[in-house]
């Protein structure tokens, strides 16, 4: 029996909403097909946004969404992507399988999904291949509300009312795909840009830098020595790549048990790396002034057979639930330095929360653990500890349970808790302080590792009720099975 301590006595931070944030790229058939189909098609569509994803995408309620890349924000002139469609310049998609984009999704397109979903826009600015004057001018005709030649050629293009759009990044991996720069050229760079990503109104942009992938401490060190000012976060990308290497990353629903652990033991690093860029940032910003965003994060592997490679379309499995879950109970804990995270991506790419083929559209795994942990936006996170032994085969070794809690603005209190074991269910005997329990009430997605959900059979990982729970004199004891992920709703006396 696992002792597992919940003291809501203890309440440390709010847990940003927007750690529950996705990310959509022009790419493969994320936007095209995946969330935009053209007011001509036969897919029932709003404005030419499919209806039943936006319906799926409201249901998990998303906070915030990034867009246009990714890499492909460093390509992107927003100007090709505004005005009469038919005028649209096209331009051949370079980075991403070499496609047409015809730019028949844009600005003004974008910033009406997020009005139809209801979510705050994230748009990532081109530092790579754009100009100082282009960036400017895209926060001006977003966000300007008055005459301005901007402003007036937002309205000739149908939009009088400013966006006032809040969240702006200014380069994507200005490491790698946007530009291959050094820390200490960008960190300049960045200066410059973020000058003319100029406040209209009341509106203030939260500018967001181009932080480190994984590891990479000297870049995190670097940016914040040099702009820190003038940043209100800096972004962090860590993929799960459970392959060796970039051209063996394996395959998505074909895995032993051995490949399941490495997984999620690189899965795990997450923390280690929030751990060490919070302290070098906790040096130079003890205030925590400066966020980390971590903008994409999420398992990427070989594409599924027969599909475009340069389309990162892959299938989805209880692993990769058990991936988000950890991620985002880390992302919980660390809720003092992060303020938003976006899963890379949404619809049909990487980690995607939806697949869609054609008018058919199925939720993976993944959607489930969005929809059961959406319960944590904006709670407070309260401590939480438990003692979990280790699980794993040879030397792949992993804790065999990943929490956090939080509580309400009722005052119930929300568990959520991964077990990585494939084969033992896990008895925790809970202990609440600070909190009398009246009432308990769960959800729980459960199935073998590589149980997946198919346009055939959409149905084979999906949330149900969990119940296994008795309350006891100081909390509750509960039965956790192999490979699952549980919510628990406490509500007090
Ligand atoms: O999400 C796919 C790609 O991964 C993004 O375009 C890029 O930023 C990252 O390397």
């Amino acid at each position: 029996m696992i002792k597992y301590l919940v003291d809501v006595s203890k309440k440390k931070v709010q847990i940003d909403k927007n750690i529950y944030g996705h990310f959509s790229e022009h790419l493969g058939r994320c936007i095209y097909e995946g969330l935009f189909v053209g007011e001509d098609s036969k897919i029932p569509n709003k404005d030419g946004m499919r209806i039943d994803v936006m319906d799926a995408l409201k249901a998990i309620k998303i906070p915030v969404l990034r867009w246009p890349g990714g890499c492909f924000a460093d390509e992107y002139h927003w100007k090709d992507g505004i005005g009469p469609k038919e005028n649209r310049k096209k331009m051949i998609n370079t980075h991403w399988g070499g496609g047409v984009e015809d730019n028949s999704f844009g600005t003004h397109e974008f910033l009406h999904l997020c009005e139809l979903i209801g979510c705050e826009p994230y748009i990532n600015g081109n530092l790579g291949s754009g100009t100082v004057q282009e960036m400017s001018e895209w926060v001006e005709y977003m966000n300007f509300d008055g005459l301005s030649p901007m402003a007036k050629l937002r309205e000739e293009n149908g939009r009088k009312e400013p966006w006032n759009i809040k969240y702006f990044g200014i380069g994507n991996e200005n490491w790698g795909c946007g530009g291959n720069m050094r820390p200490e050229y960008y960190s300049d760079l960045y200066r410059q840009f973020a000058t003319y990503v100029r406040n209209y109104g009341d509106n203030k942009i939260y500018k967001i830098a181009c932080g480190p992938s994984d590891g990479n401490y000297n870049w995190t060190k670097v940016l914040m020595e040099n702009a820190a000012p003038m940043m209100d976060a800096l972004t962090l990308h860590y993929y799960t790549i459970p392959g060796d290497s970039w051209n063996e990353k394996g395959s998505a629903t074909m895995f032993d048990e051995k490949a399941y652990y490495k997984t999620l033991e690189k899965t795990l690093k997450m923390d280690e790396f929030l751990t060490q860029h919070s302290a070098i940032m906790d040096k130079l910003d003890p205030k925590k002034k400066v966020a980390i965003i971590v903008d994409e994060w999420g398992t990427w592997y070989d594409v599924e057979t027969g599909s475009n490679p340069g389309y990162l379309y892959q299938q989805n499995t209880m692993r990769d639930a058990l991936v988000a879950g950890i991620n985002l109970n880390i992302f919980n804990k660390h809720a003092d330095r992060v303020k938003m995270a976006n899963i890379a991506q949404m619809v049909n790419v990487l980690q995607a929360v939806i697949l869609t083929e054609g008018d058919k559209m199925i939720l993976t795994p993944t959607y489930h653990v969005f929809e059961m942990y959406s319960d944590h936006q904006n709670n407070d996170l309260v401590e939480s500890y438990m003692m979990p032994t280790t699980v794993g085969v040879d030397d792949i070794q992993v804790s065999n349970l990943v929490e956090s809690a939080s509580v309400n603005s009722e005052g119930s209190v929300i568990i959520t808790i991964c077990n990585l074991d494939l084969t033992c269910s896990k008895e925790v005997d809970v202990l609440l302080e600070g909190i009398t329990c009246k009432l308990l009430s769960g959800e729980i997605i459960t199935n073998c590792m590589d149980a997946h959900n198919t346009f055939e059979s959409p149905e084979v990982v999906k949330k149900m009720n969990f119940e296994d729970m008795i309350i006891t004199e100081d909390g509750f004891k509960t039965t956790l099975p192999p490979c699952s992920i549980t919510k628990i709703i406490v509500k007090g006396k």
